[in-house]
């Protein structure tokens, strides 16, 4: 589909040409300016000073005054403060609304396919996924999902916390306990911290756990054994509470520290190679340039420490190498918090000075911020420790039951149940997803399952009303979308113009990362409709105006559905 600037650029040139100018000097002036969309072009004539040696309000002026009324087909133009302003009329609007009406991908343009990999959720093994989790999880997925839809071959790895010296510590306190893979039943609530706790007072536990951690290098089959049930048992609850959530991740995307443990050695001699191997008080470093702790001393990204184990870093550099040569992917985002930040820019760095991968490699921290509570503080349990995701999508669903039960008395109870689920899991999902991640957000129950403001339910609810319009007079869907769009009122106008730039926000949510982009172009989409349906009867029109405004219904509800559903967000059909 042809956007505003493709439509005007033969118009533009002639005119542009008989001011004297050449194609190169203005042709990137509408591309490039913020003002533009899809459907409302602002064009600076600042730049153009310099060719023409008048002001750049005089320039708009005589631009606009050579067009005459040749763009009149498409749009209305008007010269303001040096700018050129393109704006989209009833006419471009209903044909472009026109084509999205019949195409099941509503206007949103397939890429040139690329491999990309998305390191994402990566909870840690023997402990409860926590609050801590809850946005790498949701906004992972929604990327997983976005890029997904715009053509690419996304590979979502989940990156779990399963190898390391504290599995010592873990399997010792495992065996303590008496458990083994016929217990059906470890209760990560204190499992680590009680292992932890063991390890710091008992010298004895101590000395047995460090013993272990040598033994699980060695691959001692028992030992291997007593591991493995703790992650299986672990990967037990990350599905609970990926299905739960909706999330897309399965056992097959799990690519943990483990998987990359064979690799650790060469990695070791690959750096060795290269010459950026240092030893740091027994321990094998690399010392990079700009890199200081806050003493001001030279910060080390630690390789192997003193006693031979390797580092998180370490792993991260072999999971690079494996990356780009087993799944066979040159584009990598890492969705963890921005805590990690230093981590990630130092592991790029690393990699790329021993040629783990080239400059072509696009390897992306996808950094964002924290939950908060409404105490201003990092959100945090009653009894001040980390929230447990299964605590929060639990209660989500209670109030939102409450919250349905409410509002709609005549729901049976296994419906209200099943909308009660896709609202109170779309709520958490869509608070977070709302937000700029780079920004911390307030964890607010009352707001986030509000039915007012840029909320999930919201846009279910908008969603909802539509398919009820269809419901309650019996009438098919897919028999609207034959119907010529013809736009009238203004408000049918802004909705039009709202619906337009669905496919836009997705490709900029997509460039940036950034799901909020997205999901603001749902808010107002669905703000557009509630304003258009208060002003515009719909039923209550006759012959082609209703079929065109119950096909901008039906449009309208397409949109929000699977925007929502790019989201990782269900939309009932009603609530
Ligand atoms: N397990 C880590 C944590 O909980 C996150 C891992 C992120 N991914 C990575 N490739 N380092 O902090």
């Amino acid at each position: 589909m042809r956007d505003l600037i493709e439509v005007l650029h033969p118009i533009l040139n002639p005119v542009m040409s008989e001011m004297g100018l050449l194609e190169s000097d203005w042709k990137d002036l509408v591309s490039s300016s913020t003002d533009t969309s899809f459907a409302d072009v602002a064009m600076p004539c600042h730049s153009l000073s310099k060719f023409l040696r008048k002001s750049p309000l005089d320039i708009a002026d005589d631009v606009l005054d050579k067009l005459g009324d040749s763009a009149s087909e498409i749009c209305e133009v008007t010269s303001v403060n040096g700018f050129l302003n393109f704006s989209a009329n009833q006419k471009w609007l209903s044909n472009k609304l026109q084509n999205s009406l019949s195409d099941e991908r509503l206007g949103v343009s397939i890429e040139e396919t690329r491999t990309i990999v998305i390191d994402y959720s990566s909870p840690n093994v023997a402990k409860h996924m926590h609050v801590g989790h809850l946005r790498s999880t949701v906004i992972g997925d929604a990327l997983n999902r976005m890029l997904t839809h715009k053509g690419h071959k996304i590979v979502a790895e989940n990156h779990i916390g399963d190898w390391g010296t504290p599995f010592g510590m873990l399997i010792e306190h495992l065996i303590d306990l008496g458990l083994d893979s016929n217990s059906d039943f470890i209760d990560f609530n204190s499992f680590y911290s009680d292992a932890r706790i063991k390890f710091d007072s008992d010298s004895e536990f101590a000395t047995r756990s460090r013993a272990r951690v040598v033994r699980m290098q060695a691959s001692e089959p028992e030992t291997i054994e007593l591991w493995q049930m703790l992650v299986d048992k672990s990967l037990i609850h990350f599905n609970e509470v990926y299905q739960r959530m909706d999330v897309l991740l399965t056992n097959e995307d799990i690519a943990g520290e483990s998987k990359y443990e064979a690799t650790l050695p060469l990695i070791l001699d690959k750096l060795e190679d290269a010459g950026l191997l240092e030893e740091s008080e027994g321990a094998k470093v690399v010392y990079l340039d700009n890199w200081t702790n806050r003493e001001g001393d030279p910060l080390p990204l630690i390789i192997q420490k003193a006693d031979g184990g390797y580092n998180y870093a370490t792993s991260d550099l072999a999971c690079i190498l494996d990356r780009i040569e087993n799944v066979g992917s040159r584009e990598f985002l890492y969705v963890v918090g921005a805590e990690q930040a230093q981590h990630f820019a130092m592991v790029f760095e690393v990699a790329r000075k021993a040629k783990l991968m080239d400059d072509g490699v696009k390897a992306i921290h996808v950094p964002f911020g924290l939950v908060m509570g409404t105490d201003g503080k990092k959100l945090a349990s009653r009894t001040g420790g980390a929230v447990h995701l299964n605590d929060l999508l639990m209660e989500a669903v209670e109030r939102a039951d409450s919250i349905v039960a409410d509002k709609n008395p005549s729901l049976s109870k296994t419906d209200r149940a099943e909308v009660a689920e896709m609202l109170g899991i779309g709520a958490i999902k869509y608070a977070d997803l709302s937000t700029d991640r780079n920004n911390n957000y307030t964890f607010e129950w009352e707001k986030m399952l509000s039915f007012d403001g840029n909320t999930a339910p919201y846009l279910q609810y908008a969603h909802a009303r539509i398919c009820s319009i269809f419901s309650k007079e019996g009438i098919d869907r897919k028999s609207t979308r034959q119907a010529s769009i013809n736009l009238s009122e203004d408000r049918e106008l802004n909705l039009g113009r709202a619906l337009i730039r669905f496919p836009e926000s997705l490709d900029s949510a997509c460039l940036s990362h950034s799901p909020h982009k997205l999901a603001t172009q749902l808010h107002t989409i669905a703000q557009a409709f509630a304003s258009f349906y208060e002003a515009c009867p719909v039923l209550g029109s006759e012959d082609q105006l209703r079929e065109s405004r119950l096909a901008l219904c039906d449009l309208t509800a397409r949109t929000l559905q699977t925007g929502l559903d790019l989201l990782g967000i269900a939309s009932p059909q009603r609530m």
